[in-house]
């Protein structure tokens, strides 16, 4: 079955055409950076223009790529939220347009569903070289980190009938009760004018950083302690820069970049690292460790407390080099698999749409012209009573 997947739920643009929810023939991804870098973060009206003048083009370049005309695909599967309503909406009505002229079926997904099965869909692809991949996969904890969502999930799969194809069962054991993990890399990375998105640059610069520097404690959690929090930890970076020879030198930074981006140029990593000095490196290492840690050891603590053996990774932030390493020696410590999607399944994108919706279109789950835009569309039920009243909507 060729699934034609959309994607539009924040500030990327991307479609993808993947065979039986395991191969992936095309996956075209248009980013939004560029109109939204010099705002430091996504502006919502902005990301619906850019939605619009790009997914026609991006849908016939992801068939084009894979060699397949419309006709051709059986199936379409679009993201219906969380996220932005005025970007989700853009790929809803497309998808529910195109599936109707086709006269083909079309499923709704949730976007932290299809960061799920960005780790399964990967899985898919190395389970040649690895079998025992398959059998370490279920059931497992998986933490769906990125700039919008910081949540951890038991996930399940059961088999109703022999030879039928898995249901996913998703139980939410633990989330973020203010920032996603990647909004705080973001604004972290805007008060110290490191540029956006925040996280890969950060991720850059730390490695030149001492991470031991600065302390900034553990974030014990009231109620659920599988439940995060990371507004007080930048609001502990903004408390050390404020005020500070810090504040002067991300003044200095913000000016040197305006001047490059009037000369329409972006500096490298390198020439960042060059602007900035050791206790800035330090104070970036120190953050990232602080919140690596935190995600790595409420992940394992979930594991444990499942009794799982082993657990996914998945989002914009599982692109993290030092949050990649700690996870693999933690689990493995633990005696738990660790498996995570290559960083271009990580971040957004319409491949892990499209795989995700193949499992519902098999088990003949149809969205009809009723298909919606939803911004808050929480995945799975809550293993606890919602200690968080507002949905985090950020992206
Ligand atoms: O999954 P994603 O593309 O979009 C959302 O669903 O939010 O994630 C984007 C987020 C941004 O906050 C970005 O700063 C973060 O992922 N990110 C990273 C890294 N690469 C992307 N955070 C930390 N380290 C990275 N290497
Ligand atoms: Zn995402």
């Amino acid at each position: 079955m060729l699934v034609l997947g959309i994607e539009s739920s924040c500030d990327e643009t991307a479609a993808a055409v993947v065979a039986d929810g395991e191969r992936i023939l095309a996956n075209v991804v248009a980013s939004q950076i560029l109109t939204h870098e010099r705002f430091g973060g996504v502006v919502p009206e902005l990301a619906s223009r850019e939605h619009l003048r790009r997914i026609g083009p991006v849908v016939d370049e992801a068939c084009a790529r894979a060699g397949v005309t419309f006709a051709q695909v059986d199936a379409l599967a679009v993201t219906e939220g969380p996220g932005l309503v005025g970007s989700l909406l853009v790929g809803v009505v497309y998808g529910k347009a195109l599936a109707e002229a086709l006269a083909k079926p079309l499923v709704g997904v949730n976007h932290l569903e299809g960061h799920i099965h960005a780790v399964l869909l990967e899985n898919k692809l190395a389970r040649a070289a690895n079998p025992e991949i398959e059998a370490a996969e279920f059931p497992n904890v998986t933490l769906v980190v990125s700039g919008g969502h910081t949540v951890l999930y038991r996930v399940e799969a059961n088999y109703p009938a022999p030879g039928a194809g898995p249901r996913f069962r998703y139980t939410r054991l633990g989330q973020t009760r203010d920032d996603a993990a990647g909004e705080a890399f973001d604004k972290v990375a805007k008060l110290l004018a490191l540029g956006y998105p925040g996280g890969p640059v950060i991720d850059r610069l730390a490695a030149h950083g001492s991470a031991d520097a600065v302390d900034f404690g553990r974030v014990r959690m009231k109620g659920n302690p599988l439940d995060f929090s990371f507004s007080g930890l930048k609001t502990a970076v903004l408390y050390r820069v404020r005020g500070s020879k810090l504040e002067h030198e991300a003044e200095e930074r913000r000016r040197w970049q305006n001047d490059l981006r009037r000369e329409g140029k972006r500096p490298s990593a390198d020439e960042l690292r060059e602007h900035c000095s050791r206790e800035t490196l330090d104070l970036i290492a120190s953050f990232q460790s602080a919140v690596v840690n935190d995600l790595v050891e409420r992940t394992l603590a979930a594991a444990e407390a499942e009794a799982v053996s082993s657990v996914f990774v998945s989002g914009g932030v599982a692109c993290n080099s030092l949050l990649r390493r700690h996870s693999l020696e933690a689990a493995r410590a633990q005696g738990l698999g660790c498996f995570f999607p290559s960083l271009t399944l990580a971040t957004d994108n319409a491949a892990m749409i499209a795989a995700a919706g193949f499992f519902k279109l098999a088990a003949g789950e149809r969205a009809d012209l009723t298909l919606t835009a939803h911004a808050s569309f929480p995945l799975g039920l809550s293993a606890e009573p919602d200690s968080v009243t507002a949905h985090n909507q950020n992206c």
